[in-house]
């Protein structure tokens, strides 16, 4: 039995819904297939954008979207994908399969797209292979509201009215496939561009991301600050709101043979839990660092690719990185949400990579088919978080569960509450064989709180929803809790996922 003392006076930071984002890159079937058919499909679509997907999305409260790479980012040329669609360019995608990339889905579309689902917009700009210019002539194109060469091209091709840019980011992973470059000289670079990303609209500011570390490369992490930070005024704050994070998790920890996303023993099952529960050394030791530069905090760290990367589905394209998601994904999701949302004073964006038929997806397609991930249900039954205020939480007489080599603490949890009071707790029980009784209770137990919704996911380590049998995991109603003085009893099902809300 663990105890999970909510302190409910103990108000900290504010979860940004951001934490529960999505990066979508020209990769696979992402974009094309997975969201983007044409208006000329046979699939039902709006403008183009699949209506099934678009409608889950919205259930699952997207709040931002990352968009065009990936590495795909710094060989995207903005210009070839506007216009008339029989006058785009079409290009090789020489990072992913070798597939024609015809640029059919391009800026106009992207924003429609996210007026359709009604979430932020974060851009991915080119500073591997492309120019300044090129970078600051898109800020145009994309946010002038006046008379220049991109507002006019921007109306010519059809938008009168400039769109909103909440994020940009300088380049991607320009320590690998975005040039390859040493920490201080992607510094000095980032310094330049940056400079020219205008904010056109003062009262809608383009937060800037800059290329963080991969995995835990601190080297990376403690240059790029050190050049940012060097010779750089306190008046010209703004040149940075975030540092970017990528980290995966590889079953195997072999990247030449990741391990099926399906098949897998129990060893591996607590060998993948555990290579994920590294994110919390993570962003422990890179916000110490970031703390050294930005005590107060102002910049945030951006964690916009994470998740499992297993072999892709036998049969499939190697390069287009479609793999299944199981209980096992599921678990990985509720697991590092719970430690984003602990971190939100620094995390305040992350971005699970990837949306669609893509490494670990919320949603796969299968031409008019479409089924929602166990991933997907993590998502959805965690949105309560979303722009609440985390509380102060701790478990105590939590248990470690695994194999001799790979341990985890069995259960991981955060709470926050929201404007109208409504507690929010979200558990996962790692172990595969026992459920865990969680008496809950509160330091202030003036309010009697009572469960408005309890949800629970669980199946077996490697359930999944295929095609012929879409409903194997899906969320369901939880009502093995019982209430206590002032709490909650709650007996946690072996791997699962849980949420409780109290009001
Ligand atoms: O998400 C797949 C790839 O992983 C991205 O393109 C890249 O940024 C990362 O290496």
């Amino acid at each position: 039995m663990a105890k999970l003392i909510i302190n409910n006076e103990n108000k900290k930071s504010k979860i940004a819904p951001e934490i529960y984002g999505h990066f979508s890159e020209h990769l696979g079937r992402c974009i094309y297939e997975g969201l983007f058919v044409g208006e000329n499909s046979d699939i039902p679509n709006v403008n183009g954008m699949r209506t099934d997907v678009v409608e889950a999305l919205k259930e699952m409260k997207i709040p931002v979207l990352r968009w065009p790479g990936g590495c795909f980012a710094d060989e995207y040329h903005w210009m070839d994908g506007i216009g008339p669609k029989e006058k785009r360019k079409k290009m090789i995608n020489t990072h992913w399969g070798g597939v024609v990339e015809d640029n059919s889905f391009g800026t106009h579309e992207f924003f429609e797209l996210t007026k359709q689902l009604g979430c932020k917009t974060y851009i991915n700009a080119n500073l591997g292979s492309g120019s300044v210019r090129e970078m600051s002539e898109w800020v145009e194109y994309m946010t002038f509201n006046g008379v220049s060469p991109m507002a006019d091209l921007r109306k010519e091709n059809g938008h009168e009215e400039p769109w909103t840019v909440d994020y940009l980011g300088v380049g991607n992973e320009n320590w690998g496939c975005g040039g390859n470059m040493r920490p201080v000289y992607y510094a000095d670079e980032y310094r330049r561009y940056q400079t020219y990303v205008r904010n056109y609209d003062g009262n809608k500011p383009i937060s800037k991301i800059c290329c963080g570390p991969n995995g835990d490369d601190y080297h990376w992490t403690k240059n790029v600050l050190e050049t940012c930070f060097d010779h750089t005024p306190e008046w010209q704050h703004g040149f940075m709101d975030g540092l970017s994070l990528h980290y995966y998790t590889i079953p195997t920890k072999d990247w030449g043979h990741k391990g099926s996303a399906t098949e897998f023993t129990e060893d591996l099952f607590y060998q993948t839990l555990k290579g994920s529960y590294f994110m919390e050394e993570l962003i422990t030791r890179h916000g110490a660092i970031m703390d050294q530069f930005d005590p107060q905090k102002k910049i945030g760290l951006i964690v916009d690719e994470w998740g499992i990367w297993a072999d892709v589905e036998p049969g499939t394209n190697p390069g287009f990185l479609y793999q299944q998601s199981t209980m096992r994904d599921a678990l990985v999701a509720g697991m590092n949400l719970n430690i984003f949302n602990k971190h939100s004073d620094r995390v305040r964006m992350a971005c699970i990579a990837q949306l669609i038929n893509v490494l670990q997806s919320v949603i796969l397609t299968d031409g008019e088919k479409m089924i929602k991930t166990p991933t997907y249900y993590v998502f959805k039954m965690f949105r309560h978080h979303q722009g609440a205020t985390l509380l102060g939480s701790e478990l105590v007489g939590n248990s470690n569960v695994g194999t001799e080599k790979n341990e985890v603490p069995k259960i991981f949890e955060s709470v926050s509450e929201d404007e109208q009071g409504v507690v929010t707790v979200t558990l996962t029980n790692n172990s595969l064989e026992a459920a865990e009784d969680v008496d809950i209770m509160f330091t202030n137990s003036e309010k009697a709180y009572k469960v408005s919704e309890a949800v629970v996911l669980s199946g077996k380590m490697d359930a999944h929803n295929t095609f012929e049998n879409p409903e194997v995991v899906k969320e369901a109603e939880f009502k093995d809790y019982e209430s206590t003085d002032g709490g909650l009893k709650v007996k946690v099902p072996a791997c699962s996922v849980l949420t409780l809300r109290l009001a």
